[in-house]
């Protein structure tokens, strides 16, 4: 099974993630981190350990992230989007488990550190703790398996701004770190996260399964009911963040452009956040690009809610 470590700003997609990724026999979750972002990073710190837990895997160990923007400044949060608790108002509130010792960001650099060559890290939040991380240790990118983020936009208009997506635009700085360094970035954008959703049929499915499967039943309601109001006009949700999980871990395998520069505008102008990656590639025949290592993942399969919703679906009860 593939070794994974997973960073979350816990709110409801993520909780899929992670359901996903301690769950799947092919995946390895040997760490998860809390990052602020959907909402406060004390509250995803809490969801992540809870996650866990009710997947039956206590012994994952969860290190709590970063708190707001690398840089400094406001840390924004998506309560209206996850709910007060990031668990769409239904979450158990239950405290459960205890964080280990350290940042997130130094357990990274721990576990990689510790199995060089074999760790692909996730990240479905803003990417704070993985900048963190690289300044902590420069080599991390030569110790690293890959980095797979779900984040940004390529070909799809931004969900913040006309050109950001939330996780790139909550912290520019930190993105631009991540982008630059030289790992095998795979990038799971809304080219593809916006495309592939979940409906009532899917909550109908996970009614059926044990206490984990009601509970995600329960947390999605909130989150179809802000997609139906703010995006889509009826109740569905995208599912961003199980969908990088999969395919970094080759559970889902996508179409995959050639691999491209791509890079993150910070600054104070209205792209602030916007994901610049060179498809010129793939569309215009433009020859293979120097030095290049990012995989811009521009189309998957519309249907993996249904692997999801399956595996949470017959989690057994713990
Ligand atoms: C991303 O932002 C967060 O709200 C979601 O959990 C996902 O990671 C989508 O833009
Ligand atoms: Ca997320």
């Amino acid at each position: 099974a593939l070794k994974m470590i997973l960073d979350c700003d816990t709110g409801v997609d993520d909780t899929l993630a992670i359901l996903y990724a301690s769950l799947h026999p092919e995946i390895d979750l040997i760490g998860l981190g809390s990052v602020w972002g959907n909402v406060d990073v004390a509250t995803a710190t809490r969801n992540c350990l809870h996650t866990v837990h009710m997947a039956g895997r206590p012994e994952v160990p969860v290190a709590a992230g970063a708190a707001g923007p690398i840089a400094g400044g406001e840390a924004v949060f998506a309560y209206h989007v996850h709910g007060d608790d990031g668990q769409g108002n239904a979450g158990s509130g239950r405290e459960v488990g205890a964080v280990v010792p350290g940042s997130a960001a130094e357990q990274i650099v721990r576990l990689v550190t510790a199995n060089p060559g074999e760790v692909e890290i996730v990240a479905v939040g803003p990417l704070t703790n993985l900048a963190i991380a690289l300044g902590l240790c420069p080599e991390l990118p030569s110790l690293v398996r890959g980095v797979t983020i779900m984040g940004g936009a390529a070909d799809a208009p931004g969900n913040v701004t006309e050109v950001a997506e939330a996780n790139i635009w909550c912290d520019p700085e930190a993105a631009a770190a991540v982008f630059h360094a030289p790992w095998r970035l795979t990038m799971v954008g809304l080219d593809v996260t916006m495309r592939t959703t979940l409906d009532d049929s899917h909550r109908a499915r996970l009614d059926q399964g044990g206490t984990v499967g009601q509970y995600v039943s329960r947390i999605l309601d909130f989150y179809f009911e802000f997609f139906a109001g703010a995006a889509f006009g009826e109740r569905r949700s995208c599912m961003h963040d199980a969908l990088a999980v999969a395919i970094a871990a080759g559970t889902l395998v996508p179409d995959l452009a050639p691999t491209v520069n791509a890079y993150v505008v910070t600054g104070d102008g209205p792209t602030r956040g916007q994901t610049v990656c060179d498809t010129r590639g793939k569309y215009m025949g433009f020859p293979a690009q120097e030095g290049a290592h990012c995989q811009v993942v521009l189309e998957s399969d519309p249907h993996f809610g249904d692997q999801v919703v399956a595996l949470i679906a017959a989690a057994g009860d713990s």
